[in-house]
């Protein structure tokens, strides 16, 4: 029993609840196997994956009331379906920033999928120095009865970027959103490091795969 289930609210509609939280989860199922699926074609056709490592989660009822909270809304079920857009959450992490965007399209492609919305962070960074692409998407679930489509957030980001958003997550609540300006200056600073290290590493691979490709004409 939570804030959103408690009566007076929506009512002792804990079923609901129990519904809706089935519903994301089975999203991130539908999601994850798809995902699954591209990488593993991926690897069949190029030889390599472009997926180093997906992570997916349904975001606890507490985030959930603070998120609508901060939004103004009351703490009701179709405020949440409504308004809050990563109740379901995957992360999928890539080696390199060429394969995010390889990614982006396999996933724009897929005909059963929604693409709602599309923010890239990569090429127009976050004040703080975050980067990443985002995606929200809807899925169709398939219940005996009704089919409901449901609201999935993707976010892809290199290996880099990734070690990045999690020191700088840390670091925000540390500090209640409140850093001191010298270690904001620093994050940047490190934000803009990873963007060289992504570049180059890049570039060594093409390097690399243009030396595998020569010796196999060889
Ligand atoms: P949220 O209310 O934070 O979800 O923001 P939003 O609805 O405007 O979406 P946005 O695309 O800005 O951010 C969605 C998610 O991206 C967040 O919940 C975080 O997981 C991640 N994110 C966005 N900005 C930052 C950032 O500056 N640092 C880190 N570490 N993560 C971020
Ligand atoms: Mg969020």
């Amino acid at each position: 029993m939570n804030e959103l289930t408690k009566n007076g609210n929506i009512g002792d509609d804990v079923d609901s609840w129990k519904t809706l939280m089935f519903i994301y989860n089975s999203a991130l199922k539908e999601v994850g196997t798809k995902l699954e699926i591209l990488n593993d074609e991926f690897q069949h056709v190029h030889q390599y994956n472009p997926i180093e490592y997906i992570k997916s989660r349904v975001k606890s009822p507490q985030s959930i009331v603070k998120k609508l909270k901060r939004g103004g809304y009351e703490s009701t079920l179709s405020n949440m379906v409504e308004h809050v857009n990563d109740i379901a959450g995957i992360r999928i992490v890539c080696s390199f920033t060429s394969d995010i965007y390889r990614m982006a399209e396999m996933i724009g492609k897929q005909n059963d999928l929604t693409v709602v919305s599309v923010k890239d962070y990569i090429k127009h960074p976050k004040e703080s120095g975050y980067k990443s692409y985002h995606m929200l998407i809807t899925i169709p679930i398939f219940l005996s009865d009704r089919v409901v489509d449901t609201k999935v957030e993707l976010q892809i980001r290199t290996i880099a970027m990734d070690f990045w958003a999690s020191l700088e997550h840390k670091i925000y609540y540390k500090f209640e959103g409140h850093a001191p300006e010298y270690i904001s200056r620093d994050l940047r600073e490190c934000s803009e490091i990873v963007s060289l290290l992504d570049d180059k590493m890049l570039s060594l691979n093409e390097a690399i795969m243009k030396v595998k490709e020569e010796q196999e004409l060889d």
